[in-house]
């Protein structure tokens, strides 16, 4: 074995570290015995001369060889030092991994997104409002503002419900803008809709009951439903929302049902009041809650947002969900649940278990931007400018793509759906858009069974007007391109 070469040509995991020689050399023998280049049972020379060889003092060699030996892959006999019996090429590699997959518990391991394009700007993003046009002077002055007013009794724990002023300020919000029956007794301020969900799922059904989900439906839920162990039925949707059949409500009735009214996740359909009155007579009917995501509601375009279900009736059986992630910036992580009535004391006792709350300047400063009109002169000005980029991005995309896609659920919200032909695979041609830039979430990723669309999503919010043709131009050399060699290939 050439020693000399190992260690020059040693290449540490983080090669921008600089590493002592004792590390250096413990790190490349240790390699050396992992990857099988040092059999088990192979013996190493003497401390002396490996370091004369080296040209490293012995201590270094006896540092690297006595630390082997703690982690089992070197044993001394008398003098000498050899590879550990036991060891095999490769095996701890594998049995870091297995006992990762170990410690996991299963619930937990879910197939996380293929990709986080999060952080860097990729065109067509969804869900990401304009983070360009978030008034960031003003929500430090109220940031600062909160800082300077808290005291130190306010650094402790805070109320598992959230901050009084915060929630009063939603209720009036919401009973104002979105026709909601509520009192701030009954708004409990989270870190974001994820979180409301999870503890949703935690609260409101045991491990193995049904729940309901729209397919295709928002796979942050999905996942949060399936992290509780519950049993998830997917639900397909029509232009009017979640379409239950009377099979459904009569052999599989759910603990409750997530769904997306005011503009499905992701196909964009308005609920129709009818379907609204009809989802919630059953429910009542076979004791379900419905939990109701209103994301991003703010942004209709034709006409007043249509007013919440929580709102629709007397103690309807509706958890609203509400999140600023949309309105005023994801990495906010302010989101609320508004329970009924009849559930705030027993969420009130379960969350002083194992939500405990803090961050009070922010939710104060949240507070005071929505009582000072900040919030609703923000929404103002993003409504016409998301009308802007949607258009821009519609008539581009009849422009370039003509007949050959479908455009679905552009009437609100910050992403609309276009339907692919059969013969053009979704998956495929958003793994080819995103070498060039362009993130299109392929729509049957968000099945939950069966696939019943192939289609992309595409969030507009980031894009602007001026910019649309140029991407959309990429998507649909993109597309057409998928679907030539699908044609040819056929
Ligand atoms: C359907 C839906 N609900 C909720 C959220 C927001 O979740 P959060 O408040 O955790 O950011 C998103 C974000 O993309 C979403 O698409």
């Amino acid at each position: 074995m050439d020693y000399q070469l190992l260690f020059d040509q040693y290449q540490p995991a983080h090669s921008g570290l600089r590493l002592s020689q004792q590390r250096r050399l413990y790190g490349c023998l240790r390699e050396a015995i992992l990857n099988g280049h040092l059999v088990a049972d192979a013996k190493l020379p003497g401390t002396r001369s490996l370091a004369a060889e080296l040209n490293v003092a012995r201590n270094t060699v006896l540092y690297a060889y006595e630390q082997l030996v703690t982690e089992g892959l070197l044993q001394t006999q008398g003098s000498s030092t050899r590879v550990a019996k036991g060891v095999c090429a490769g095996r701890h590699l594998v049995d870091e991994a297995n006992s990762a997959t170990r410690a996991i518990s299963t619930r937990a391991q879910l197939t996380p997104w293929p990709v986080d394009p999060h952080g860097a700007f990729t065109a067509f993003m969804p869900g990401v409002p304009s983070l360009a046009d978030f008034p960031l002077p003003l929500w430090r002055r109220c940031v600062e503002r909160s800082w300077r007013k808290l005291s130190h009794k306010q650094l402790d724990y805070a109320d598992v419900a959230g901050e009084p002023e915060l929630r009063s300020a939603i209720a009036d919000h919401l009973t104002t803008t979105r026709g909601v029956r509520c009192t701030a007794a009954q708004i409990f301020i989270t870190d974001g809709t994820q979180q409301s969900l999870g503890i949703c799922a935690h609260a409101l059904a045991n491990a193995g009951n049904t729940v309901w989900i729209e397919n295709p439906g928002y796979g942050g839920a999905f996942q949060s439903l399936k992290a509780a162990e519950l049993h998830v039925r997917g639900i397909a949707v029509d232009e009017q929302g979640i379409a239950p059949s009377e099979s459904d409500w009569n052999n599989f009735p759910p603990k409750f049902i997530y769904t997306t009214p005011s503009h499905q996740f992701p196909l964009g359909s308005v609920m129709s009041i009818e379907r609204r009155m009809s989802l919630i007579e059953s429910a009542q009917r076979v004791g379900a809650l419905i939990i109701e995501d209103d994301y991003d509601s703010e942004f209709r375009r034709d006409g007043p947002p249509l007013p919440a279900m929580q709102g629709l009736v007397e103690d309807a059986p509706v958890i609203y969900l509400g999140t600023f992630s949309k309105t005023l910036f994801p990495a906010l992580r302010i989101g609320f649940m508004l329970v009924p009535k009849g559930l705030a004391t027993a969420f009130y006792g379960m969350l002083r278990l194992g939500h405990l709350r803090g961050r009070s300047a922010d939710q104060l400063a949240l507070a005071e931007f929505l009582r000072a009109g900040h919030f609703a002169q923000h929404l103002k000005k993003m409504r016409r400018l998301y009308a802007a980029r949607r258009d821009a991005l519609v008539s581009a995309i009849e422009k370039y793509l003509g007949d050959s896609v479908t455009i679905y659920g552009g009437s609100s919200g910050i992403h609309l759906t276009i339907a692919l032909a059969e013969q053009c695979n979704d998956l495929v041609i958003s793994q080819a858009l995103l070498a060039q830039g362009v993130y299109a979430q392929p729509l049957s990723k968000l099945a939950t069974d069966k696939v019943l669309r192939n289609g992309l999503m595409l969030g507009y919010a980031q894009v602007d007007a001026i910019e649309m043709d140029k991407y959309v131009q990429i998507l649909a050399q993109v597309i057409k391109a998928g679907t030539v060699c699908a044609t040819t290939e056929t």
